[in-house]
């Protein structure tokens, strides 16, 4: 696919080429995705338990991608769902990929799947690109530089500031058979303090429609870095907030994340806490 697409960021951004790059992966991939898609159901893989799903898009998209950042950028680190391990650079540049966001979907044809691509750069996030695969929608971000929909439009967090009127998603863990810290005390809590909790299944596209103001919150627990790692900074450029279910900042090991509009962050945040609290759970994992 051709990029041509004028972006606009500031000259100064140091980090042009990769935000472009990682655009043009993410809709490659999103357009290998979405052929095998329209080829009908997949075979499908299990890994740590049987709901924890691979396909082989999983494998197909994840080639691409990492084969041209790899090429492009010998000099950054990666770290992919579906590879072992990961490689910390000296330069402190580090992409993180999810190849296939929302693989359960994927598999099982319902259509809500993502291209997760971010790079962070000493512990920050400096470009995110999140390919909204079956609507053909690239959501991107790049720091200082705000979040766009594509080249149409900056993406704005709603503007909703009581929980009572807002729509927030969420998700479940893998684990959620065997653990009985699995998100249903939080959902159990939120449900009937809002007009409603999502639940659709790829938590990159849960905060690009916050960034969108879609949604106006968002929440989940054992997320992985490369889950989130694009979607936060879609959502912290459109104007909202990101935290940990302690409401610090993320960092590479965080394994929880809330992201709100802002106005509804400390509401959201007190709602899960306490939910936890209640049902004798720490409240970081
Ligand atoms: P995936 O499809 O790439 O595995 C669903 O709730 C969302 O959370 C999806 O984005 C899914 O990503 C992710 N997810 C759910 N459980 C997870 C886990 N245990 N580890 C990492 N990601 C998880
Ligand atoms: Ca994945």
């Amino acid at each position: 696919m051709s990029m041509r697409i004028d972006l606009p960021i500031a000259p100064d951004f140091p980090y042009g080429d990769a935000l472009l790059t990682a655009i043009t992966l993410a809709r490659r991939a999103g357009d290998l995705l979405l052929s095998l898609h329209r080829q009908g159901p997949r075979r499908v893989m299990t890994k740590s338990t049987g709901v924890d799903l691979l396909t082989e898009a999983d494998l197909a998209s994840q080639d691409l991608i990492l084969t041209e950042l790899s090429r492009r950028f010998p000099e950054h680190g990666i770290l992919a769902e579906e590879t072992d391990g990961h490689h910390e650079t000296a330069n402190g540049a580090l992409w993180l990929v999810d190849p296939l966001d929302g693989t359960t979907n994927f598999a099982h044809r319902f259509p809500v799947f993502a291209v997760s691509i971010a790079l962070w750069v000493d512990g920050r996030p400096q470009v995110g690109v999140v390919q909204d695969v079956v609507r053909e929608r690239t959501y991107w971000a790049a720091a200082g530089q705000g979040a766009w929909l594509a080249d149409e439009r900056r993406l704005q967090v709603s503007e909703t500031s009581e929980l009572g009127q807002s729509l927030l998603a969420t998700g479940f863990p893998y684990r959620r058979a065997i653990n009985t810290d699995n998100n249903l005390a939080e959902f159990n809590a939120l449900m009937p303090a809002t007009r409603g909790v999502r639940r659709a299944g790829s938590a990159a596209l849960d905060m690009a429609w916050v960034a969108d103001g879609r949604l106006d919150g968002y929440w989940e627990p054992y997320l992985a870095p490369w889950d989130w790692a694009a979607g936060i900074l879609l959502v912290t450029e459109a104007g909202g907030m990101v935290s940990d279910y302690g409401g610090g900042p993320l960092h590479m090991g965080s394994r929880t994340v809330v992201a709100s509009n802002g106005r509804l962050h400390d509401a959201l945040l007190a709602a899960v806490q306490e939910a936890r609290r209640r049902a004798g759970l720490p409240i970081m994992l």
